[in-house]
């Protein structure tokens, strides 16, 4: 009886909204049919996630254990608002807008939206929380890749890497030219000296540069600890070999160097 009214419905929630083909069955449809409005819940009990931006298999495969996973790449806001009545939770990364019309879309059934990385940027907070739906994020998780990262910029440029080697492809030999500068020995100093900052640090030290930081909101224990001494902005841009940003965009952070 439940199976065939399902059948019935899910035709009709079809054609109500063309999104649902996408989601795993079996699910118990109920129509409200003086508002129109198709809701959708899952007979076991699961909860369904819409994931709008690639994740990695094993992520994918720990939700699958709790949930009916919906993977729905490259969606336009058009379809995501669209489908977004149809999930309790959402994750996205950072190419995916959130706007205040997909909470409105939602229709409060959306309960939590991840956010798979550290910016929340691209997620209408206020919006969220009028709507009450709960914004999480991943704050520490590309912290060690951004300080890699960062390490990766220091040691190129120091090195000229990029342009010895766009020399090199184009036919030249120019090796005096491109020598560049030790680390050893020099001043690097990091703006910022939170979760990101404070690996960068870690890991110059380890290339034996002396490394100082200007952040106004660090414990100072927190720096001595580390070995870095906090110093104050211009102490830090006169005194620096290198320079390595690392606090949030904000309106007193942004253009900081530069116009
Ligand atoms: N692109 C990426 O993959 C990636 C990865 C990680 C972090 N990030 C970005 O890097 C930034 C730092 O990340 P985090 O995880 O280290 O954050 P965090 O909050 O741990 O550290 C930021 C630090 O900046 C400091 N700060 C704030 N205003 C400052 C100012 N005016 N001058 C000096 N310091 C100031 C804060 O006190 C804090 O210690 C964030 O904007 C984050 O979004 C990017």
């Amino acid at each position: 009886m439940a199976a065939a009214a399902a059948a019935a419905l899910s035709w009709k929630c079809k054609f109500e909204n063309p999104s649902f083909s996408a989601l795993s069955s079996p699910h118990l449809l109920s129509i409200n049919s003086s508002r129109r409005r198709v809701i959708i819940m899952s007979m076991d009990s699961k909860p369904t996630v819409l994931v709008a931006e690639k994740l990695g298999e094993a992520g994918l495969n720990l939700l699958k254990n709790h949930a009916n996973v919906d993977c729905s790449y490259n969606l336009t806001p058009e379809e995501l608002n669209t489908k977004i009545s149809l999930c309790d939770a959402l994750i996205v990364r950072s190419g995916t807008k959130v706007s205040r019309e997909v909470f409105e879309s939602s229709a409060g059934r959306l309960k939590v939206v991840g956010r798979a990385g550290v910016g929340i940027d691209n997620v209408d907070l206020a919006a969220a929380t009028e709507h009450g739906c709960l914004v999480v994020n991943a704050p520490t998780a590309n912290t060690v890749a951004a300080a890699e990262h960062g390490i990766a910029l220091l040691t190129a440029m120091a090195r000229n890497v990029a342009q010895s080697d766009a020399s090199v492809k184009a036919g030249k030999w120019e090796r005096n030219k491109y020598v560049g500068v030790s680390l050893v020995g020099k001043t690097l100093a990091v703006m910022g000296f939170g979760k990101v900052g404070s690996e960068v640090a870690r890991r110059a030290k380890g290339l034996g540069m002396h490394v100082i930081a200007h952040d106004p909101y660090a414990p100072a224990d927190r720096a001595h600890a580390a070995g870095v001494d906090l110093v104050s902005f211009d102490e830090a841009i006169s005194t620096a070999d290198f320079i390595s940003l690392h606090m949030p965009l904000t309106p007193t952070t942004n253009k900081i160097l530069n116009d």
